[in-house]
């Protein structure tokens, strides 16, 4: 827990502590319950920090039946029983528990970019149930579990990270825009009015 107001001197440290866990811990409570909504609408994640900005799936994971089979043993448990997406996002990424959403819907997944899922399945989402899995997970193990959840309401899709949206595989980087330059569509600016 980050806050600790204590000025009082050492001997109140530690009692201190204590209470700001279990007040963090019932807070931490709370905010699960009011979470829930499995139904809740699907809004854009925010982007993430620098230092996953530049994350992407390697080269030619999309779609590649062996890493999505490493990646389904991984989402289900059998490689390691301390790691088991399923047991919240389900065997098909249709949800088991409260507040996990749907990865079979399209719309859902689309909002999110590559880099994006890799940062919230490393760092988790503060306040739900989703925890950081980047002490159990390499981050070839990471982008493995990406491209079989990927599987599931984005079939046939991989990221283009210059057109910045998810496209038919086989197809990314071929829109025009030559690799490392900004999409056309970004060039042209903000619509005017
Ligand atoms: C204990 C339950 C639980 C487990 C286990 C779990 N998640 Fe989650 N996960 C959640 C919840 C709840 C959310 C929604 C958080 C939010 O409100 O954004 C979430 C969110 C996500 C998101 C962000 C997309 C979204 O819909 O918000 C991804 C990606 C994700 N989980 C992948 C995984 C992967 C991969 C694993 C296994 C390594 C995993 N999760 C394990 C509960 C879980």
């Amino acid at each position: 827990m980050y806050f600790n107001n204590d000025r009082g001197g050492y001997m109140k440290q530690s009692r201190n502590v204590r209470n700001a866990l279990l007040v963090g811990l019932s807070v931490a409570g709370l905010t699960l319950t009011a979470c829930g909504g499995a139904d809740a609408p699907p809004k854009p994640p925010p982007a993430p920090p620098a230092e996953y900005a530049d994350k992407h799936m390697p080269a030619g994971h999309w779609g590649n039946a062996d890493i999505i089979a490493e990646g389904k043993a991984i989402y289900t448990g059998q490689q390691n029983i301390d790691v088991n997406c399923a047991s919240c996002h389900g065997k098909n990424g249709k949800p088991v528990k409260a507040g996990a959403r749907d990865f079979r819907q399209t719309e859902h997944m689309t909002l999110f970019s590559d880099a994006q899922w890799f940062w919230r399945v490393s760092e988790g989402v503060k306040g739900t149930k989703m925890k950081a899995w980047k002490s159990k997970l390499s981050e070839d193990e990471i982008w493995k579990v990406i491209a079989f959840e990927a599987s599931f309401g984005l079939k046939g899709k991989e990221y283009d990270v210059a057109a910045k949206k998810w496209v038919d595989q086989g197809t990314a980087g071929k829109s025009g825009a030559p690799a490392g330059e900004a999409p056309v569509e970004e060039a042209a600016g903000e619509p005017k009015g």
